[in-house]
């Protein structure tokens, strides 16, 4: 198909932005945290850290040493500033999550629909288990983010997004009016409406690989594990949904990369794991999009101010710059061979070219 020609500016070769952070990131532990910490400490200032470690981070101990462990995979003096989470289950109690956040341990908790995904076996089984703990929440302005997807076998798992928005998220925001929602890594055009026409109160964030996979990408020529993670990538329709949400300058939409690596061995197996592992190129990831649709502009307000200020932290002070260079990206990344994991990962467009670099 022909089309009139596109013309319009150049892009520019080279772009400085604020620096970044992630809003949405599994670091993992032991070894592969040793092998992965880096990748993302090297784009972003912060990151929340996801708490779905086995066992999950369910008390403020965990979170602190948890959080120790992370720095120390780092080199001296990184800047990084890992955010911890808290993992809810039905029977967290509500003092432990109020202590936590007054103690700066941790800034927001995480609910995930048991069984919804890698890691979620503890998760909560029934919403009202924890209206206690949601109005604490509410009470002292801690963050409520959400894998929202329902677990209910009889949904087809390409709608359970879209269901769990009108099953349980939206009553949920009925109930807890004053509480801030990030809904997690959306991946449907219901949920760009839904967050769009939402309350202030609600945000979402929105991976790379959302943004450029619709679910084709899976079974292109055979089964593709490296394309699978959760919740599942959509129809066409709803990923560009997905691109005109992150690059139209609402705010209520940030950078949150579901970062989620497994070893080779793990993803490709007759039951292979979800998720997919971009950190190490996500920025590149981003920029690439957002030249394609013309919002090089907007990338800054998705993915360096957004996301502070919905949570209510200062912007980072520092930069980064992209130069309009082509990167190759590995096709493999080995583990820290020197922290003893075998783990051969997979990044996110693995033998691809992207074309914005970092310097
Ligand atoms: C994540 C993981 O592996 O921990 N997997 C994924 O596909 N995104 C869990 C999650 O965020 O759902
Ligand atoms: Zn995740």
């Amino acid at each position: 198909m022909t089309g009139p020609e596109i013309s319009g500016p150049e892009p520019p070769h080279q772009l400085t932005l604020r620096q970044p952070d992630d809003w949405h990131v599994h670091l993992r532990d032991g070894a592969m945290l040793q092998a992965v910490a880096g990748a993302t400490a090297a784009q972003f200032a912060r990151a929340i850290v996801m708490p779905n470690l086995r066992p999950p981070i369910t008390t403020v101990a965990a979170a602190s040493a948890y959080r120790e462990r992370i720095r120390e995979a780092l080199s001296d003096g990184c800047p990084f500033q890992p955010l911890m989470t808290a993992y809810l289950t039905d029977t967290i109690e509500p003092a432990e999550v109020e202590r936590g956040f007054a103690e700066q341990v941790w800034v927001a908790c995480k609910l995930y629909p048991a069984g919804a995904t890698t890691n979620s076996a503890a998760g909560v089984t029934a919403i009202e288990a924890i209206t206690p703990v949601l109005a604490v929440m509410e009470r002292i302005g801690m963050l409520l983010l959400i894998h929202g997807e329902v677990v209910d076998p009889a949904v087809d798992i390409f709608d359970r997004e879209a269901v769990f928005i009108e099953r349980v998220l939206a009553p949920l925001l009925q109930r807890h009016p004053g509480l801030k929602v990030v809904l997690e890594h959306i991946t449907t055009a219901d949920a760009v409406d839904f967050v769009r026409s939402g309350p202030p109160t609600l945000a979402a964030t929105i991976t790379p690989h959302h943004l450029h996979i619709n679910r084709n990408a899976m079974f292109a020529g055979g089964l593709r594990p490296d394309f699978y993670c959760l919740p599942v990538a959509k129809r066409e329709l709803h990923r560009l949904a997905l691109r005109a949400a992150a690059t139209s300058g609402n705010p209520k939409f940030f950078l949150g990369t579901d970062s989620a690596p497994h070893g080779r061995g793990a993803k490709e197996s007759a039951c292979g794991c979800a998720g997919i592992y971009n950190a190490p190129f996500a920025i590149e990831s981003y920029a690439a999009v957002f030249e394609q649709e013309r919002a090089l502009d907007r990338l800054e307000g998705f993915a360096s101010e957004h996301g502070p200020r919905f949570y209510g932290l200062p912007l980072n002070a520092g930069t980064i710059t992209l130069v309009r260079e082509p990167v190759l990206v590995p096709q493999r990344l080995h583990g820290n061979a020197a922290a003893g994991t075998a783990a051969e990962l997979v990044p996110f467009h693995a033998g691809e070219t992207l074309p914005w670099r970092l310097v």
